[in-house]
């Protein structure tokens, strides 16, 4: 695990932009792995900033809530669709449909597009305040698979930010498994705000444990983590 530690969000967006430019400047047709929420919007920002080529490029989200339209304005999809999908216009895009009748079929189906695409060669991951990774909440296998998972009440106030009333945020969600995102040749873990100083001390120092599902990652050969310096205020 390598760790970078930089003074604050726009350092941290700055120095992930640089790799992902980088590797798609060595692979134009990557296959990325990308996450949503606050942490990366900066690194997006910068990409659309750098004019990211991601013409040749194919995307997975890690991500989705259960249930809840599409079109919603808080849908991973929507998110996507204004930070990535709409500026960067990658050659194709995929992201679990919270909508599928068929949830079961949707995960299956999901892991296989990943499979055939080729698999992830670089997957960016934020944390949650209680060390989840996707929506692998702790408790959660590190074989888990693509699936439907209930979201932690933590989870779901964090989020509430974003849907500005708690009892509108989704409780379920599908998501990539443990195991799915251990299976991405190099991952890029962001980490920022005195929020997240728990779940990174406990990434360096703690036992590699389910608890902790971003433990998972020390199991991992190829994991570059930046942090700021609020999220890395418990490390000395
Ligand atoms: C998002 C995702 C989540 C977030 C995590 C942190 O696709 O899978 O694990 O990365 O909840 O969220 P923020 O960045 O909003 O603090």
């Amino acid at each position: 695990l390598h760790l970078t530690i930089v003074k604050n969000d726009e350092e941290m967006s700055q120095a992930a932009a640089e790799l992902v430019l980088g590797q798609l400047a060595q692979r134009p047709n990557s296959v990325l792995g990308l996450a949503t929420g606050g942490t990366p919007i900066g690194m997006y920002r910068q990409l659309c900033r750098n004019k990211a080529d991601l013409s040749k490029a194919t995307t997975f989200n890690l991500d989705e809530y259960y249930a809840l339209p599409r079109h919603h304005p808080q849908s991973f999809f929507q998110f996507m669709k204004e930070h990535v999908y709409n500026p960067l216009t990658p050659l194709s895009y995929d992201i679990p449909n919270g909508e599928a009748a068929n949830v079961e079929q949707e995960c299956t189906r999901y892991e296989t597009a990943i499979g055939r695409a080729g698999g992830i060669d670089l997957q960016v991951l934020g944390v949650g305040r209680n060390g989840h990774i996707g929506f692998n909440e702790p408790g959660t296998s590190f074989s888990s698979r693509t699936r439907l998972v209930a979201l932690k009440r933590e989870t779901v106030e964090d989020n509430a930010r974003f849907f500005g009333d708690v009892g509108l945020v989704p409780t379920q969600a599908i998501t990539m498994g443990i195991g799915t995102i251990l299976e991405a040749k190099a991952i890029l873990l962001l980490v920022s705000g005195t929020v997240k100083e728990e779940a990174l001390y406990q990434l360096l120092y703690g036992d590699i444990s389910p608890e902790v599902p971003v433990t998972a990652l020390r199991l991992h050969p190829a994991v570059r983590v930046i942090a700021d310096e609020e999220a890395a205020s418990l490390l000395q």
